[in-house]
């Protein structure tokens, strides 16, 4: 039997007069990749933060491995990677320095091996590792932020707009990353407007639009999603 990795059971998310999310529910099975789909504003990034209990729902309740956020917290979060939308890494380090210092920071001691391993999963250029990252371009850094997400080695990935500033051979690489990783039982949640990306990687896709779930496609077994659905989909909503 599949195990869920992520839920979120009827989550309103309220800030000031303003319903961010509309009772949103959704399953994310282990070992699958869920691609959150929608505009600018639509509430994406909010979703993310309730599963890391940086935001309370206002009603609903979010799991991650069958544990209520809200009741433990820790747990909830010691299973997690997060890529937030604008990871930020120190300028004045190298890949390395930088790599090393927030996996101290998680009390991790991961040997420069291994980081190399990570390193080489993302395509960061061996020559460009020991150079500090204001020599680096936004894919680059974009690159160092995943590597990271990947050596803290948890099971459930949270990747909000991973792809935003890579070029489209990068883009590839990435996608094939997250195939692998789900391969290997990891499960994947990212946020994207990349509506062609989301189809070449995503197991199950939902749109979101000011808050509320308007549609969801699922891959057919050995399949992808076809691009076109939802494309249609997409621009019927913000049209
Ligand atoms: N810190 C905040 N305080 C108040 N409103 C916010 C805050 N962050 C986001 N919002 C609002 O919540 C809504 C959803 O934002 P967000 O989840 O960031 O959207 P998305 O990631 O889909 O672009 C937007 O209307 C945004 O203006
Ligand atoms: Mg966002």
């Amino acid at each position: 039997m599949t195990q869920t990795s992520l839920v979120a059971d009827n989550i309103t998310v309220s800030r000031g007069n303003l319903v961010v999310l509309d009772d949103v529910s959704f399953t994310v099975e282990q070992g699958s990749v869920f691609a959150l789909l929608g505009g600018n504003g639509a509430g994406k990034s909010t979703t993310l933060l309730t599963f890391l209990g940086f935001i309370s729902p206002t009603s609903g309740k979010v799991l991650v491995n069958n544990i209520d956020v809200s009741k433990n917290l820790t747990t909830a979060r010691s299973v997690i990677a997060y890529l937030p939308e604008a990871a930020t890494l120190y300028e004045h380090l190298n890949a390395y320095e930088n790599l090393l210092y927030f996996l101290k920071l998680s009390g991790l001691k991961i040997g420069l091996g291994e980081i190399d391993l990570a390193l080489d999963k993302v395509s960061l250029p061996g020559k460009a590792r020991k150079n500090k990252l204001q020599t680096y371009s936004k894919g680059m850094r974009q690159k160092v932020a995943i590597a990271l997400a990947l050596l803290r080695d948890t099971d459930i990935l949270l990747l909000d707009e991973p792809t935003s500033g890579l070029d489209p051979v990068a883009i590839d690489e990435f996608h094939t990353l997250i195939s692998d990783l789900s391969k290997q039982g990891k499960t994947v949640l990212m946020v994207t407007h990349d509506v062609y990306g989301a189809c070449q990687v995503a197991d199950r896709i939902a749109l979101l639009r000011h808050g509320c779930l308007v549609g969801e496609f699922s891959a057919p077994p050995q399949g992808r999603i076809q691009t076109e659905l939802v494309h249609q989909a997409f621009s019927k909503e913000h049209s």
